[in-house]
């Protein structure tokens, strides 16, 4: 086959891309009956071991307790051996031995591994690095996914899947492609692709230089085909554009979400109603955007609390990262809104900066994290610790010896028989006690301005990421139910709604927020919101213009500290410190000033206000704390204000409610006792939550 890169081909990518796929995605909750709360199951790669295990190995999998089995995510070279010729008895073998054992298949395109002989043949097919160096054969994920010569491969080898599987009843659903991750690709097809993504976006190359700012450095462009990918790794930092780096971000992250919906198009093709679509996204994704997605049914993610870093306590280094699961969670049910974890790490890993034994108890407890944000599935990478490669380090359910069961296996299957023990006691048509839906709080985020603060931070004390996770952590502790939600969404169904340094904005969705405080919503806005238009730009105005009169203050000027210095600020009598940021503000005259300076050579000036809007309220908080006591107490001030009762959880203790369960789950180093009413019923654990504890009950 001879497929040269044309600009056809990559014209049609991009025009399909840009017009959008007609979005066919089913209510995504018909996959998973309510009565079975969540189904488990485990990544087997059949490929890696000798066939007269694999029966051994299936067998042994459903005797622990999972429901389905991944397949083939990594297999092509075994599907497709040699170009366009399939080989797929070994594939039917393992998914009859399945049905077998009572297990379901979920089904995987293999698009992240290509066979050797498509780097051979084809060199195109791989990205380009930021010094132009093509991908070598030999790891994942360096598909060009823009090339077409890529494309047309990996849809032939889809397309072969799905009309050989598509109506196998023991397959529920297909994983598309694995931790799909927007990678910048600088190959000439995405020079190519990105230079049409601008003409479309543009029209004129006047309205891209305008957009750009190229009058700056004489990066002025006379036509698109002048333009090349912004390359940081060339033009040294202070060479970088970052509203072009903005566009290249957003190109990417448009491709890669083309890319899963053209998988899913091709799979749709021939498999049945029943099967789902899926991919399954980093929990920490910072360039694939699931949001943009059309097609797929709903995201899964995959999690990796644990890889060497501390996190609470002293036992904090063996339970791992507590923000992981609670931020992937609720953001994943972007798509679909189904949550579903699709990897949950099963013990120590080989990447991580060391790699520590876990606590006893830690991987059930990130189990009953994703259950208790609402997962309906739950599965594990993988089954067998290979004992060869690259990940030969890397804990399985089964140790290397291929049939004792490690920690992780043995907490896994504890987890899967006390869910059986669960959906016993499962109520249908539960809804959430007046008492939590009252303190119902979404958070507004998206990729596009983490992509623009992080790029300039002005401070390396900002901490882009978790800036956001912050305040999930306070609503949390406050034992708020609690959304990440997009700009589009509905705050009406909110009681509050927290927007974080939200820095792009227009005048739409001010507007929004208006309506949203002015109909009685309680909005809290933080620093670094509208400080930019879409494009990045500052306003021709002073700093956050479009916010001022809904917050009721200017932000005058913004200082940050060094890492060492401590700013006071005094709310009533507390005194908080602060070094991060700090936003000096201005309050118009109707605008209650909450708490003020109290150091350095503004003392006085305003730190927080609260302004009254129509019937509700907004609070802007100019101030990012460390230890974020000033973000929580102010916060405890608007809820309480709002006649709404909190928790007081310490940090590292989540607590939520699904179909009918309360369930807790411990990542601090302590005890934590949970109070719960005399007439409740403890399902599972005691009121006592250990370190990795796991609390379920019943009210
Ligand atoms: C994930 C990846 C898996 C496996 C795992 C190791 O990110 O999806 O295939 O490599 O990491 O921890």
């Amino acid at each position: 086959m001879n497929l040269p890169m044309n600009k056809r081909a990559i014209l049609v990518i991009i025009t399909i891309l840009i017009s959008g796929l007609n979005a066919t995605s089913q209510v995504a909750n018909r996959f998973f009956p309510e009565k079975d709360l969540t189904t488990t199951g485990i990544y087997y790669y059949p490929e890696h071991w000798n066939e007269n295990q694999w029966e051994r190995d299936i067998k042994r999998i459903a005797d622990m307790g999972y429901e389905f089995v991944h397949l083939a995510e990594f297999a092509w070279f075994k599907m497709e051996p040699e170009e366009g010729k399939f080989e797929f008895a070994w594939l039917d073998k393992v998914i009859s031995l399945c049905a077998k054992y009572n297990l379901k298949v979920l089904m995987c395109t293999p698009s992240a591994t290509t066979p050797a002989w498509m780097r051979a043949k084809y060199p195109e097919t791989f990205v380009m690095d930021g010094h132009y160096i093509r991908g070598e054969h030999g790891t994942r994920g360096l598909g060009s996914i823009v090339n077409p010569a890529y494309r047309k491969f990996v849809e032939i080898v889809v397309a072969e899947m799905a009309r050989r599987y598509g109506q196998n009843k023991n397959v529920i659903g297909w994983q598309l492609d694995n931790e799909p991750d927007a990678k910048p690709d600088y190959s000439p097809s995405s020079q190519e692709a990105f230079r049409q993504w601008l003409q479309n976006k543009y029209k004129t190359v006047d309205a891209l230089n305008a957009a750009w700012g190229t009058a700056f450095w004489s990066q002025w462009y006379n036509n698109f085909s002048e333009v090349i990918i912004p390359n940081t790794n060339l033009v040294g930092w202070w060479g970088n554009n970052p509203h072009a780096l903005l566009d290249f971000k957003r190109y990417s992250a448009d491709v890669q979400a083309e890319f899963l919906d053209f998988q899913a198009a091709t799979l749709r093709r021939s498999i049945s109603k029943d099967q789902f679509v899926t991919t399954n996204y980093t929990a920490v994704s910072t360039g694939a955007d699931p949001r943009r997605t059309k097609q797929l049914d709903f995201a899964t993610y995959t999690a990796y609390p644990n890889g060497g870093t501390n996190n609470i306590g002293d036992l904090g280094f063996r339970l791992g990262n507590s923000r992981v699961i609670l931020f992937a969670a609720e953001y994943y049910k972007a798509v679909g809104g189904v949550s579903g974890v699709m990897e949950i790490q099963p013990g120590p890993v080989n990447w991580g900066n060391y790699n520590p034994l876990l606590l006893p108890g830690t991987v059930r407890m990130w189990l009953y994290h994703t259950f208790a944000a609402g997962g309906k599935l739950a599965s594990s990478y993988r089954f067998r610790q290979i004992n060869y490669s690259s990940e030969q380090y890397h804990a399985g359910v089964m140790q290397t010896d291929g049939v004792s069961p490690s920690q992780g296996g043995v907490e896994y299957m504890q987890y899967m028989k006390e869910i059986k023990e669960l959906r016993k006691q499962y109520k249908p048509g539960a809804s959430m006690p007046e008492k939590l839906a009252a303190r119902s709080t979404a958070i507004l985020w998206n990729l596009e301005n983490y992509w623009t603060i992080d790029r300039q931070k002005q401070t390396w004390q900002w901490d882009t990421w978790n800036y956001p996770i912050k305040f999930l952590e306070i609503a949390k502790s406050f034992g708020a139910p609690v959304d990440l939600v997009a700009e589009t969404a509905d705050l009406s169904k909110y009681k509050f709604v927290i927007v974080p340094a939200y820095e792009m904005v227009d005048s739409a969705l001010v507007k929004k927020w208006k309506e949203y405080a002015a109909n009685g919503g309680h909005l809290i806005i933080t620093c670094r919101t509208a400080t930019k238009n879409r494009m990045g730009h500052f306003w021709e105005a002073e700093c956050a213009a479009p916010i001022s009169t809904l917050i009721g203050a200017q932000v005058k000027a913004t200082d940050m500290l060094s890492g060492s210095a401590k700013g006071d600020i005094l709310m009533g009598s507390t005194h908080y410190s602060w070094n991060n940021w700090a936003d000096l503000l201005a309050p118009d005259k109707n605008t209650e000033t909450l708490a003020v300076f109290d150091n350095q050579f503004y003392k006085g000036k305003t730190a927080v206000v609260k302004h009254k809007v129509g019937k509700g309220a907004v609070t802007y908080i100019g101030v990012d704390t460390d230890d974020a006591r000033l973000e929580a107490d102010i916060l405890k001030q608007v809820y309480t204000g709002a006649g709404v009762t909190t928790e007081n959880y310490p940090p590292g203790v989540f607590v939520y409610w699904r179909d009918g369960f309360y369930v807790a789950v411990n990542y601090s180093s302590d005890n934590y006792e949970m109070k719960i009413p005399a007439g409740a019923k403890i399902l599972i654990g005691s009121k006592v939550l250990e370190p990795a504890g796991v609390l379920v009950w019943k009210e």
